[in-house]
């Protein structure tokens, strides 16, 4: 699939201009919501061919609906539901080529064909919550945006536990 990332010639250079602006976000302020907002609004802008990108954030032992960009969501995921459940019970990316041959998925814009979901994991190893990313596009994401999200989840980790 031929998808454009201009300005950015390839996905390297995409998820290196987006990780560069992690820090920047997180300098302006120690404010989780504000962080995680504008994180959200820079997947939107920066990604190509993306309807939803957002976070659930892990919260008495369930995924609660954090800052977004696209549709309302459902509010809340229990752990081991839909494919944000899913990599919030195993702490795996979970890549989801096509939702509608994914029975352990919950839809929330009938415009979705396929999502990624990256857990943010503390030093610990414990979960924080969850980037959720979805496309209206099947096959949307590869290997390329997991390991690209996996890194900027690393960089919203270390953010969120220095708070
Ligand atoms: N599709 C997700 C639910 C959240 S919406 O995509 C925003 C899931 O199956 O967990």
């Amino acid at each position: 699939m031929d998808i454009e990332y201009r300005p950015f010639k390839t996905k390297q250079e995409l998820y290196a201009f987006i990780c560069d602006q992690l820090k920047l976000i997180a300098d302006e302020t120690n404010d989780i919501t504000a962080i995680l907002a504008n994180v959200s609004a820079l997947f939107m802008l920066e990604m190509q061919e993306v309807n939803w990108a957002g976070f659930y954030l892990y919260k008495s032992d369930k995924l609660i609906l954090g800052p977004f960009q696209g549709k309302p969501a459902v509010a809340e995921i229990a752990i081991g539901d839909g494919v944000c459940g899913t990599a919030a019970q195993t702490l795996k990316t979970q890549l989801v080529e096509d939702v509608h041959n994914c029975c352990n998925h919950i839809a929330c814009d009938m415009a979705t064909s396929s999502e990624i979901v990256v857990p943010l994991l503390l030093s610990d190893g414990s979960l924080f919550g969850v980037i959720d990313i979805d496309s209206p596009l099947l096959s949307r994401f590869d290997d390329e945006d997991r390991i690209g999200l996996e890194r900027a989840a690393k960089i919203i980790s270390r953010i969120m536990e220095q708070i």
